[in-house]
């Protein structure tokens, strides 16, 4: 209801200041106030009428498109929502102050830019932080990770090495050795091909902080004092204070990328054994939009977005063929799993769906067993979705997982097993509807009572299976990271997005503040007493979380025993020109390598 009215009102905005320009706080205030609410209740019973056009943008429909460009016409059209993962409390109705001491802050939304200014409303500003905060992470990219050698996936702008195809299952370019914990560099590098950067701070609808969290904490999660762990989050956060552009909204507009979960930034205490840094529970960062790939559903500053797959296509069209391949492949498996088993876990169910499917003859299991495993080549694990109608998702140490986006970047209908697994954390990428692009089956329901995830399958119509293959398949471009070296002509991508919905969420901040509210925390916050009960019953599932976590770490540690490689004996480098004539230097990832890394790698999955 909220954003209902809200959207009235922009429109009855746009209206009142439509033909003189300019919106003038008069005598006639309350003559204006009753055609205001007249105006009102007609757009809102046209509201009924009309099909209005989803918040912000959107993706453009296919009538523009064509108009456009004939040939890039998307035959998957996403009719994706744009939900707000917190939607913001509706309090009493107040009109907005666009008097010039707020200045300030409705300056940057869309109806006061020029009317031909087609980045008006969506300007981003880059800060320009310390190198120490990221780039000199990359320089010294060998301290990064005591396990894995991210000097090689931080080569090609974040994407890591070309991928060699041993199954046949890519498509001709665009593949890579994309490392899960890269999304912060793949971000940062998009943003620098924004269209819309300014460096005009009063024009900005959200400031981006290109800080290198994740990389930052991984540098010390295994054996740094907390006082270490926590030392770049809060001289980053220093830095910040004292930058002008913060104080303007107390830091509400300012976003940033971490590229872990959650739970590596939320250290509870400060005893040292307690895992991660704190940098999400620092106030400053309360009041920011950070970005994850797994989110906590019961805190309000963190926002889910994609694991990065390994396809960062430069075109459209490659997107589209992409997409055309996965919809007419053949699919001779029902379902299948990639994964390892968790023991350790009491409660995973991880052990039965692996049994269930070695049972059945619709299932094909891809085991990550330690040492000599296929299950790390992306080819062959790419191979193994695309010929399944279905792919298994139970939650592995955490609540997600990457394989939830490379299974369904090749058409593969995901199963899920907890809300937590997609339905409450990528809001902004995956539809509202869950049951129209993926199966739920309760992790009760195999824990305690055995289910049959055959039968469950097996009785979903081909129809069905049909439509919901189609949906998974229109999701495709909002779910991968596009390769930072190009531009996408029409489509959106993850980060595409991911900037739409941030910008939304800020455009709700100055409304808020236009209209003299207070800035509520909707989700569970610390400081909301209301959620008091629920959060007592959350903080047990957190805990467990938490300490499932800890327990990979030391699977991960046991891992280590591989040597590490010095990038370059196993890597080869090529100078490649891409479509705007810009030459950049590519890695390219000896397949002996890829072996070894994958090997590393084994326990993560
Ligand atoms: C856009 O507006 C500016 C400033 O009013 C003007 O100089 C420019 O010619 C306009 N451009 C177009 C394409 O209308
Ligand atoms: C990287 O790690 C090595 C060995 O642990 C250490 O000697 C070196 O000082 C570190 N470099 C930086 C820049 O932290
Ligand atoms: C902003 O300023 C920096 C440094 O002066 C410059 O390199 C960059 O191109 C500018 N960006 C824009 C969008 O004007
Ligand atoms: C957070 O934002 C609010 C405005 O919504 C501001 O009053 C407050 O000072 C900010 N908190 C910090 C720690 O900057
Ligand atoms: C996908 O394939 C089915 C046939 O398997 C076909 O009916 C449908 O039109 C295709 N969809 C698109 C968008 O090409
Ligand atoms: C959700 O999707 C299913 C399957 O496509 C459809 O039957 C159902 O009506 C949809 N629900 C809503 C609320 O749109
Ligand atoms: C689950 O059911 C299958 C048959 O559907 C049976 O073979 C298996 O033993 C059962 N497992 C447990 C733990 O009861």
């Amino acid at each position: 209801m909220y954003q209902k009215l809200h959207k009235n009102r922009s429109k009855l905005m746009r209206l009142k200041m439509g033909k003189t320009g300019r919106f003038i706080l008069s005598g006639h205030y309350c003559f204006l106030l009753l055609i205001s609410l007249i105006l009102g209740w007609v757009l809102l019973f046209f509201h009924f009428l009309v099909v209005v056009p989803p918040r912000g943008e959107g993706l453009p429909s296919a009538s523009i498109l064509s108009s456009n460009n004939a040939v890039l016409l998307p035959i998957f059209q996403s009719q994706r929502e744009f939900l707000q993962a917190s939607p913001l409390p509706f309090s009493n109705k107040k009109l907005p102050d666009f008097s010039p001491a707020k200045k300030h802050l409705w300056q940057p939304l869309k109806r006061f830019g020029a009317p031909n200014d087609t980045c008006a409303g969506k300007y981003i500003y880059m800060h320009d932080i310390p190198k120490e905060f990221n780039q000199d992470m990359l320089d010294h990219c060998q301290n990064i990770s005591l396990w894995t050698n991210m000097c090689t996936f931080i080569a090609n702008t974040g994407l890591g090495p070309l991928l060699e195809d041993s199954e046949g299952s890519f498509s001709e370019s665009g593949w890579f050795g994309t490392n899960q914990f890269s999304v912060e560099v793949i971000f940062h590098n998009r943003m620098k091909q924004y269209r819309c950067l300014t460096n005009d701070s009063s024009k900005a609808a959200a400031f981006f902080v290109p800080f290198y969290a994740g990389l930052d904490v991984s540098r010390y999660l295994w054996g740094g004092s907390t006082t270490i762990r926590d030392s770049a989050s809060l001289a980053m956060v220093a830095w910040l204070q004292n930058q002008p552009e913060w104080k303007v909204m107390g830091g509400r507009d300012h976003f940033m990328v971490a590229g872990r979960i959650t739970w590596d930034f939320r250290r509870k205490t400060d005893e040292q054994s307690d895992w991660g840094n704190k940098l999400l529970l620092i106030p400053e960062v309360k009041n920011m939009t950070v970005l994850v790939i797994e989110a906590s559903p019961w805190h309000h500053n963190d926002f889910a977005i994609p694991y990065p797959t390994y396809f960062h296509p430069s075109k459209d069209s490659e997107i589209l063929e992409w997409q055309e391949r996965m919809n007419s492949t053949k699919r001779t498996v029902l379902f299948s799993f990639a994964g390892a088993p968790r023991p350790e876990i009491e409660t995973s169910i991880r052990g039965q769906i692996i049994e269930q499917c070695k049972r059945s003859i619709h299932c094909k299991l891809l085991k990550c067993d330690l040492g000599a495993s296929k299950c790390h080549d992306p080819s062959v694990v790419m191979k193994l979705f695309e010929e399944s109608v279905f792919c298994l998702q139970p939650q592995g140490d955490s609540f997600t997982r990457r394989s939830i986006f490379d299974s369904m970047l090749a058409g593969c209908i995901p199963v899920f097993f907890h809300q937590h697994s997609a339905y409450s954390q990528y809001a902004w990428h995956l539809l509202s509807n869950h049951s129209s692009y993926s199966v739920y089956i309760r992790e009760e329901d195999i824990r305690t009572r055995n289910i049959s995830i055959e039968n469950v399958l097996l009785q979903i119509s081909p129809e069905r299976v049909q439509s919901m293959r189609e949906e998974v398949i229109k999701l495709i471009p909002g779910i991968l990271y596009a390769n930072p070296q190009s531009h996408l002509q029409t489509m959106k991508d993850a980060f595409d997005l991911t900037v739409q919905a941030v910008v939304d969420r800020v455009t709700d901040f100055r409304m808020l503040m236009l209209e003299g509210r207070q800035i509520e925390d909707p989700k569970g916050s610390d400081a909301n007493e209301g959620l008091k009960a629920e959060k007592e019953s959350v903080s047990v599932i957190e805990e467990t979380t938490r300490r499932w976590e800890g327990k990979r770490r030391k699977g991960e540690q046991e891992g280590a025993h591989f040597v590490k490689d010095s990038a370059s004996d196993t890597v080869t480098k090529e100078l490649k020109e891409n479509d705007e004539g810009v030459i950049f230097e590519t890695l390219i990832w000896k397949k002996d390598l890829l072996k070894k890394e994958a090997q590393r790698q084994n326990r993560i999955l």
